[in-house]
């Protein structure tokens, strides 16, 4: 029986090119099938290997008889442009010379437009003033792709991936006709439901679930707030250092942004009132602070919270990794303190599931649940169903706390290795910052190490180290690098800081000799491992052949 069903399995069809047919003109149908297909070959819109539908959907698609697209086809196999595999069908050769292709004859030029400034496009082949400045603030090497020491990576190596994909098989098989059509823009009922729950609980969130709305991730909660809350040139709060996501989503939306100081107690209010007192909103990362990881003191909060009330300004609070807390307990939500409703917040799965997910939560004052809504209805309407309905399953079955449970663990002790591991390698030069939570650190370096140069020649190492200098707006009081561990087992934690220890000697960092290293080990002493930079050494190469990679 299954030899039958393997046999009379039907090949794959191919994709209909766009080949024009006249029945009126007097040149014959095969012609025209013919010179079409070798058109589309030639200017490379066909290429060698790809499936060609069979002559019987051809000439039902066209609505003309079999034979002259069986006469087309034994033209262009006798002469080289199709082959056939025996019980595959018909595809173009493969062997086709490179030559022979030339390639399609298009208005635009090869290079990318967006890097043209469009000030200095004669031609009128403009992009917006936002894109280009996005373009400018393009960052380097240092993100994307896996390993060492990317900061956006939670420990996806420990996600229970039989156990997800048994859910998704689950609710996919269900074929419940709600997952085939629009879905609601706040997100599946019982989702929201799931995750008011657990923000009321473990984040003491004050809500309900008809004020979450699931979004995908949170840079799209930063995008749909920037969209609702400013019109163009509002003035915004943003931390400085700050995250870099946060700052595109804003500048995207037209905002201007006022870089305002982050000391050991947070977001400094009073530096935000007198650099821009009247300012739309104030984003801020109050639990873990991006990316030097402080906790906003109470006083700030409740200033900060004072000074929206006054004004009428909005505070938007990412709490995206705040599960993960190492020495203490969980610190609440700035948002439960909020009696004004002028808190809109947001969240992630990207850090206690995975990225790829593309899910998150945000929750809203109630005045701004239709504002918010309107919105996402102009830009992707709602978040992909199917997911939702497999993640609101997860939380309810208890799976979601047990996961977050198992890598908090794991994130302590891969935080643990990282710090031993810089204190071992790079030793007073570096200033470890932020270690009590989260997924990465900041290692401070002395003022004025080029950070960005370091990162580059790491990355041409494979080793993927955030300078920090980055997620400064203005000039950078720091420079240093944003390390993620979360995603990094511990032995290539270890292979990591030896690059980057190799790499920053070449640039002058040096660990000075270290007699008692053992004794001062955050294991054998219990004691934290950040020292004060203004100890730490470091000297200029003495010249620019220094530089491993030679960028500057
Ligand atoms: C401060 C901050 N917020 C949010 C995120 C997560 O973004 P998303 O949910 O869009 O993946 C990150 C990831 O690195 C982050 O550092």
């Amino acid at each position: 029986m299954t030899t039958i069903v393997a046999c009379v399995r039907r090949a794959p069809v191919g994709i209909l090119p766009v080949i024009g047919v006249d029945r009126r003109s007097p040149r014959p149908l095969y012609r025209q099938l013919y010179d079409g297909y070798r058109e589309a070959i030639l200017e490379g819109r066909l290429r060698g290997g790809q499936r060609l539908p069979s002559t019987r959907s051809l000439a039902g698609e066209l609505a003309i008889s079999r034979i002259p697209v069986l006469n087309a086809f034994e033209q262009l196999l006798a002469e080289g442009y199709f082959e056939t595999r025996v019980g595959a069908g018909t595809f173009v050769a493969n062997s086709l010379p490179e030559t022979a292709i030339r390639p399609p004859r298009v208005a635009a030029p090869a290079a990318p437009a967006m890097s043209v400034p469009p000030a200095a496009s004669a031609r009128g082949r403009r992009v917006g003033r936002r894109a280009a400045a996005l373009v400018r603030d393009a960052p380097g090497p240092w993100v994307g792709g896996v390993g060492a020491f990317n900061v956006g990576q939670p420990p996806v190596d420990r996600f229970p991936v039989r156990l997800w994909s048994r859910l998704v098989a689950k609710h996919a098989r269900r074929f419940d006709e709600r997952l085939l059509h629009y879905g609601p823009p706040m997100g599946l009922p019982e989702l929201r439901e799931q995750v008011a729950a657990y923000l009321r609980t473990a984040r003491a969130v004050r809500c309900e679930a008809d004020q979450v709305m699931i979004v995908s991730g949170s840079q799209q909660a930063l995008d749909l707030a920037a969209r609702t809350l400013f019109d163009d040139g509002g003035s915004v709060w943003l931390e400085e250092p700050g995250y870099f996501g946060a700052r595109r989503a804003l500048t995207l939306a037209g905002a201007r942004l006022v870089p305002v100081r982050v000391d050991g107690e947070g977001l400094d209010v009073e530096d935000g009132i007198r650099r821009a007192p009247r300012a739309r909103a104030a984003f801020v990362t109050p639990s873990h602070q991006f990316p030097l990881g402080v906790t906003m003191s109470a006083p700030r909060r409740l200033r900060l919270l004072d000074w929206a009330r006054r004004t009428g300004a909005w505070i938007i609070e990412d709490d995206y990794d705040s599960e993960y807390r190492f020495g203490n307990l969980p610190i609440p939500a700035l948002q439960g303190l909020d009696r004004d409703s002028r808190v809109v917040y947001f969240g992630t799965f990207t850090k206690l599931l995975f990225p790829a997910l593309r899910l998150g939560y945000l929750v809203l004052p109630r005045d701004l649940v239709e504002p918010f809504a309107a919105v996402r209805r102009a830009m992707d309407l709602f978040s992909p169903t199917l997911h939702q309905a497999v993640l609101a399953e997860f939380i309810r079955d208890g799976h979601f706390e047990r996961h977050i449970r198992r890598t908090r663990l794991l994130c302590r002790e891969r935080r643990t290795a990282l710090v031993e591991a810089l204190s071992e390698r790079l030793g007073d030069s570096v200033e470890v910052l932020g270690d009590e939570a989260g997924m990465f650190l900041a290692a401070a370096l002395p003022g004025g190490v080029p950070d960005r140069e370091i990162a580059l020649a790491c990355a041409e190492r494979g080793l993927r180290v955030y300078p920090l200098s980055y997620c400064y707006i203005g000039k950078p009081a720091r420079t240093g690098f944003v390390l993620g561990y979360g995603g990094v087992p511990p032995g290539e934690i270890a292979r990591g800081v030896g690059i980057l220890e190799a790499v920053a000697s070449a640039f002058g960092v040096t660990a000075p000799a270290r007699p008692d290293a053992d004794a001062r080990r955050p294991g054998a002493s219990g004691k934290k491992v950040a020292r004060p930079a203004a100890r730490a050494g470091w000297r200029r190469p003495s010249s620019p052949s220094a530089t491993p990679s030679g960028r500057r």
